[in-house]
């Protein structure tokens, strides 16, 4: 049954915005796959047998040598094509055109395109004379392809929407897929309509298949997972289970930075009220133990990633017969970037993950989201009957509140940080922006400050407050709260957070900032 679905591939010249290409499609239900150009051949096509092909922009100039190509054979399957930006150049050059480095032709930004003819991939786009698109380009297409005609220019782009209708092959200039292509998503529709997808990508689909995979894979094995809470690892295992039941047990790792309240919930839903087997490991005690004292960010993370994984060996060791890790990997993660730098990229963050684990422990992995954007993980998580609370929260780092804490840690400090936090989540789900935001917290900082509260002096903790709005945590921006919110806040918490006397927000969007603290 896997792979019944029809299947789109995307093939990746390295453009900033591949990714967008597959959302866009696959809030179509239409299967794709990126994959980079390097990695598709002849018999890569073959196999993956896609029933139309869109090919990428990217930063390349065709008119260079050994700049990248798709191989030839993809203009002989008989399948719908959509070339875009880079994409449209090396199809007009591969079949026949000419591409040029054009003086005074580059566009970069918004621009208007307007119709000249009739197209089936043009259906409902133009609902006036222009439509405004996202160009991004230094060479243009000087000569179209045999076959090809015209159906709209811009000011720029003469060719800005050229195709080949009888062999169903498009090219656009700019960008559809992006925000400032406003109706762009309708141009994706009409190309997966017209090469005969039925949006068959659902995740009631989704959830079947992979249940059935699941289960071809682990058999009568036992499988174990690092459940936090997350969604991710909550979808993950709330799949699993329904797959195999009780040959899946959780390790929920307790290392004392959580929230307030978190473990009880978290283990609480899992296992009282979904019946899954969850070992909740206590290990507060050891991971504050040798957090004492600390207060460099790299060295606590590092602590605290090499004691989970000690801890989840410690538990999962004890599981007879589990053969089988189970990871919420998404497919971000997995997608294969085409590098064109090709040099290292400076750790800013060690992030924490049990990567390296399973050989370790002899253990495969099943990764059920491996498919998944986020957005789809939530729309599984629903599907199981996962409640909105888990499924729409904000994320949460591995080393949890150890990087909320900058400077040492100690155990009161994290009671202060627990009780601050809440305050604030609870400010912002009262005032509906909760799911307006990516992700809020407090911060409790490494000073004390003077203040006077009723006729008496305090000299107790600052606490920041951070809210960043962000897409996927790469790049962020301080939420817009009003004046009146952030005063409302600063007096709760105060008023209700012994060990707090001044609280600030974080204005830093990032870059230059990060997200966390540490
Ligand atoms: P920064 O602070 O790097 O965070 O801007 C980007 C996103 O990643 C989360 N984050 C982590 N998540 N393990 C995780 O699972 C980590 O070690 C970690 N560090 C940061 C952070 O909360 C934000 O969503």
């Amino acid at each position: 049954m896997s792979h019944a679905h029809d299947r789109l591939l995307i093939i990746d010249f390295g453009s900033q915005v591949t990714q967008l290409i597959a959302r866009r499609l696959r809030e179509l239900n239409v299967y794709c796959e990126i994959h980079p150009f390097q990695t598709v051949t002849d018999e890569f096509l073959e196999q993956f047998a896609p029933k139309a092909v869109v090919l990428s922009g990217g930063p390349a100039s065709v008119i260079d040598d050994g700049s990248p190509r798709p191989p030839e054979r993809v203009f002989d399957l008989g399948v719908p094509i959509l070339g875009i930006c880079y994409g449209q150049q090396v199809m007009m050059q591969m079949l026949g055109g000419r591409v040029e480095r054009g003086e005074g032709t580059a566009e970069f930004g918004r621009a208007y395109v307007a119709p000249s003819k009739d197209l089936d991939l043009l259906d409902g786009w133009f609902a006036e004379d222009r439509e405004q698109v996202w160009m991004s380009h230094g060479d243009h297409v000087a000569e179209i392809a045999p076959g090809f005609e015209v159906f709209a220019t811009s000011s720029g782009a003469p060719y800005a929407i050229t195709a080949d209708p009888d062999r169903h092959f498009y090219a656009v200039q700019f960008h559809p897929e992006v925000h400032h292509t406003p109706k762009g998503a309708k141009l994706y529709e009409n190309f997966v309509r017209l090469a005969g997808f039925t949006g068959d990508w659902t995740m009631a689909y989704y959830r079947e298949d992979a249940i059935e995979r699941i289960r071809d894979q682990v058999g009568d094995a036992k499988v174990i997972c690092a459940l936090s809470g997350g969604v991710d690892s909550s979808v993950a295992a709330a799949l699993i289970h329904e797959a195999v039941g009780d040959q899946l047990t959780c390790v929920f790792v307790d290392h004392g930075l959580l929230r307030l309240n978190e473990a009880e919930e978290v283990v609480g839903m899992f296992r009282d009220h979904m019946n899954l087997q969850v070992i909740h490991a206590e290990e507060q005690d050891r991971f504050l133990g040798e957090l004492d004292g600390v207060s460099d960010p790299e060295t606590k993370r590092k602590i605290i990633g090499r004691l989970f994984i000690d801890v989840f060996q410690k538990h999962a060791d004890e599981i007879e017969g589990a053969r089988f890790l189970a990871q919420g990997t998404l497919y971000p993660d997995v997608i294969e970037s085409v590098s064109f730098s090709g040099g290292p990229s400076v750790t800013i963050k060690s992030h924490h993950n049990v990567g390296g684990l399973p050989e370790k422990m002899g253990l495969k992995l099943v990764e059920p989201l491996r498919e998944l954007f986020k957005d789809e993980v939530r729309a599984l998580g629903r599907e199981l009957g996962l409640p909105d609370k888990f499924i729409g929260r904000h994320p949460f780092p591995g080393p949890g509140l150890a990087i909320r804490c900058p400077g040492e840690i100690t155990r009161d400090k994290l009671d202060i940080l627990r009780k601050a936090d809440a305050v604030y989540i609870d400010q912002i789900r009262k005032h509906g922006l909760y799911d307006e935001i990516w992700q809020a917290f407090v911060a409790i900082l490494p000073v004390r400050t003077v203040g006077v509260m009723g006729d008496g002096r305090t000299y107790d903790y600052a606490c920041a407050l951070r809210a960043v709005t962000s897409v996927d945590g790469m790049t962020a921006d301080y939420y817009p709260f009003t004046h009146e919110f952030l005063g409302e806040t600063a007096t709760r918490i105060i008023n209700e957070v012994k060990g707090i006397n001044r609280v600030t927000y974080d204005i830093t969007s990032k870059p230059p900032g990060t997200i966390e603290w540490e």
